[in-house]
């Protein structure tokens, strides 16, 4: 049974301690789907001030709903559109301090109030992103950006990608 520590104190050391954390969360197993369920579990138990966390993998040029923690979601965004489809389109985070300011923004839970969306890039090609969103506006500063940047790097070395389904 793997007992997640929901870290306190500075941000630094929290995101240290989840760093630790999801090396062995994921160090015995490989599979792509597996991997980002428990991720999504991990940062949506991990995180402060969180509403929803999860994955959109992209198909087709369409990002298509992963594995997730919180309400249901919007299932298919188109590349371009919303915070997750700019940052395909840009191949770039997107940290948006307020969601309302943001021109298209796809809002899937009324609670977001910030969001940030980090592309996953595997042998240079997007495959998905992973998207945050907060109930409190500007949740998402650059000290957040680096380490969850990190976090997605962690999870893409851990994991095989040879078999995830993105041509169908
Ligand atoms: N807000 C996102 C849509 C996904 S939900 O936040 C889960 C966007 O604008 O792309």
């Amino acid at each position: 049974m793997f007992h997640v520590q929901k870290p306190t104190g500075p941000k630094e050391a929290q995101y240290t301690s989840m760093t630790r954390q999801l090396k062995s969360l994921l160090e015995d197993e490989r599979d792509w789907l597996a991997n980002l369920s428990n991720t999504a579990s991990f940062l949506a138990h991990s995180l402060h001030d969180i509403n929803w966390v999860g994955f959109y993998l992209l198909k087709q040029n369409e990002l298509v709903l992963g594995p997730f923690m919180g309400k249901p979601a919007c299932v298919r965004i188109a590349v371009g559109k919303g915070v997750c489809g700019t940052a395909v389109a840009e191949n770039r985070t997107q940290v948006v301090s307020d969601v309302h300011q943001f021109p298209g923004h796809i809002a899937c839970d009324a609670d977001s109030q910030s969001e940030i969306v980090i592309p996953l890039v595997v042998d240079n090609k997007i495959i998905g992103v992973l998207d945050i969103d907060s109930p409190i506006v500007n949740r998402f500063e650059t000290v957040d950006k680096e380490y969850l940047e990190q976090l997605a790097s962690i999870l893409i070395d851990a994991t095989d990608w040879e078999n995830i389904c993105l041509d169908v």
